[in-house]
């Protein structure tokens, strides 16, 4: 691949992740409604869902050195799984009927399930998702300083951030391998951008109909 080509689809997610951010009057709006560990069950979801993913493909993909990147993608959403919901029980939350699964699957795990090549799953998962997530983990970070809520900002600062911005590094190494003519970058583009699409409708989704702003990605 081309650095051209990197460079390229680095700037289109650059330029489209302001979108991913709520507007300020629903910020405003929300402001002290949600609870931070109604923000921190919305994560665990998040991560079982990121740990399924890169399990399935860590199965239906062809190339060694794209399962390694998935199975640690794996390992590390399933840790972040575990440090949330100790966080949560140190804040006494009880999470014995608690189903990170129920009701359904999330429509963007469904996207990123639905996703053939190995470019395509490369691009949407850790190059794009893994994208929005840092982002949207800065926004949370900055609720819990203003929340006051130090043992979890350190959590996220210390651990769960610095994994997601490595997994987004994974991303750019693979599809620096993987794309090879200007048909690869296409379809790399395509599928940043159906995700990147769904993550913005999604996160406006969210903010208007249930008034969740802020939420951890992962
Ligand atoms: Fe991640
Ligand atoms: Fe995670």
């Amino acid at each position: 691949m081309t650095n051209t080509y990197l460079e390229e689809l680095k700037s289109i997610i650059e330029s489209r992740l302001a979108l991913i951010q709520p507007n300020e009057t629903l910020i405003q709006e929300s402001k002290g409604s949600l609870e931070i560990p109604t923000l921190l069950k919305i994560a665990l979801k998040n991560e079982m869902e990121a740990t399924i993913v890169g399990a399935k493909w860590v199965g239906n993909t062809p190339e060694t050195f794209c399962k390694l990147v998935f199975a640690k993608q794996v390992g590390d959403e399933a840790k972040h799984y575990r440090l949330i919901e100790d966080r949560l029980k140190d804040l006494g939350v009880d999470l014995i009927n608690f189903d990170p699964l129920a009701p359904d699957l999330s429509p963007l795990t469904k996207h990123l399930l639905s996703l053939k090549t190995t470019i395509e799953k490369a691009a949407g998962g850790p190059f794009a998702r893994e994208s929005i997530a840092v982002v949207k983990n800065e926004q949370f970070l900055n609720l819990l300083d203003e929340r006051g809520d130090i043992e979890t900002e350190n959590l996220y600062r210390n651990t769960i951030q610095k994994d997601e911005a490595y997994h987004k590094q994974l991303g750019e190494t693979l599809l620096k391998k993987l794309i090879k003519t200007k048909e690869d970058f296409l379809l790399a583009k395509q599928a940043i951008d159906s995700t990147l699409d769904l993550a913005e409708e999604l996160t406006k989704q969210a903010a208007e109909k249930k008034g969740i702003v802020n939420a951890p990605g992962c």
